[in-house]
């Protein structure tokens, strides 16, 4: 049968391990779809690499828009990245009538709503597997394989990055730096790591999933995000001591009046299986009423894993490319015009328990006056631990587990906390998660 066609745009370390796995597998993956997947055409800024890397099999041009234009290309994949050229050039590919396949997290987060009304509207596809969670099926198993659940909550280990750096930390008792260095070393991190170590790359993940979870529009600006940049390895250790890891997660969550959407580092008690994912592996676990909690885990990122997803997602688009568009799966889960309007709670209202490590004055009456400012805003204490200060110093660190309240309590508590005399600096907030109900 006639071979599919398939422009790629970008041969970095994605696109190179697509070629590679669509190479490696030919026979297989063409028994899977029906019909022979082949890249025609490779579109890089470096042509010398992409040469280098079809080895001379493919036509290869440093103008992608050649590719998005190209009458003899069915399918384009994007995986430049960006969401300012990746943009102009997936709208360009949809208004030719081109489905698209991409990895890229921040193009469908911000521009997701427009990208997929175009492609609605042209009777096109876009798939975006291996925007999230790498190798992880994780879009599939939400979209299709739970389409019978009300899904209550999903929470995820979404970086690799910023996992690793948690692993690192925890387990040789480095500084955050360091282990940022350790893990630029090691090619995990990029030379700015602003993306990953504030928690952007997993938010524009978490919106995506919400997406597919809940069926709602891509809303990125109402996503809270917060990094691991003041995380110290004195908190990673007190958490432990309390049976806690301390986890970059993206969490999602219906609750009766909205939706919840935060990235944020976050305790988890230990027993739990996502708490155990280290080094750069990612994990996603999905609350659905019927299925109970279900866990994904898998490689994140690098060449092979998410070219695993990128190459699924073209067997899926060549099946189902003769299907009626209204007969494929809707590209957020619902039917476009069933998305949701639920609105996304600002942080101040969200619930959670807290983590709370203040450095006080080791005198009397400090701990009373705590407790009473927690007291008077109807803050339930869990456990409280303290550490005796170090020979040459005066403050204790105090570590205040809460049971669950609203986030602007927990503010309030904080400042009236830090305005007490025998306080010193900043009280450190650690969001904490069961993940059991
Ligand atoms: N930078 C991402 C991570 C991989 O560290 O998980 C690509 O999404």
């Amino acid at each position: 049968m006639k071979p599919i066609h398939v422009g790629l745009l970008g041969i970095g370390t994605v696109g190179g391990g697509t070629f590679t796995v669509l190479t490696r597998n030919q026979e297989e993956i063409t028994r899977r779809a029906g019909r022979p997947i082949r890249i025609v055409k490779v579109a890089d800024r470096n042509i010398e690499l992409a040469k280098q890397v079809t080895q001379g099999a493919v036509e290869v041009t440093d103008d992608a828009f050649s590719v998005v234009s190209d009458p003899d290309i069915d399918i384009v994949v994007e995986l430049i990245g960006g969401s300012t050229v990746a943009r102009d050039l997936v709208l360009k590919a949809i208004a030719n009538g081109k489905h698209v396949v991409t990895a890229n997290k921040a193009l469908l987060a911000l521009h997701g709503n427009e990208i997929f009304a175009a492609a609605q509207k042209k009777g096109v596809i876009v798939a975006f597997e291996a925007a999230v969670a790498g190798g992880i099926p994780i879009i599939k198993a939400v979209r299709e394989g739970l389409s019978a659940n009300r899904i209550e909550w999903i929470a995820g280990i979404i970086n690799g990055t910023t996992n690793f750096i948690l692993t690192e930390m925890r387990e040789k008792g480095m500084a955050f730096d360091d282990a940022l260095r350790e893990a630029q070393r090691l090619g995990y991190a990029e030379a700015d790591p602003t993306f990953d170590v504030e928690g952007i790359d997993a938010a524009h993940k978490l919106m995506i999933l919400a997406g597919v979870g809940f069926g709602i529009p891509m809303q990125f600006d109402k996503v809270y995000t917060e990094g691991i940049t003041k995380l110290t390895r004195e908190d990673i250790r007190y958490a432990e001591e309390l049976g806690y890891r301390v986890k970059l997660l993206g969490i999602t969550k219906r609750i009766e009046n909205g939706v919840e959407l935060r990235v944020h580092p976050t305790l988890i008690p230990e027993k739990r299986l996502i708490a155990n994912v280290n080094g750069a592996m990612n994990a996603v676990v999905v609350k659905g009423d019927a299925a109970g909690p279900t866990l994904y885990y898998g490689a994140g990122a690098g060449a092979e894993p998410t070219a695993s997803a990128v190459v699924a997602d073209l067997v899926d688009v060549t099946r189902m490319q003769t299907a009626d568009p209204h007969q494929r799966v809707p590209h957020l889960a619902f039917q476009p015009d069933q998305l949701s309007d639920l609105s996304i709670l600002p942080m101040s209202e969200v619930r959670s328990a807290y983590y709370l490590r203040l450095r006080a004055l080791d005198k009397p009456g400090v701990l009373a006056d705590v407790t009473k400012i927690l007291g008077d805003r109807n803050i339930s204490i869990d456990a409280m631990m303290q550490k005796e200060p170090a020979d040459n110093e005066t403050e204790a660190d105090i570590i205040i587990l809460t049971h669950i309240t609203v986030e602007k309590n927990i503010d309030q508590a904080i400042a009236a906390i830090e305005a007490l005399p025998a306080i010193a600096g900043k009280v450190t907030r650690i969001r904490m998660e069961e993940l059991n109900k």
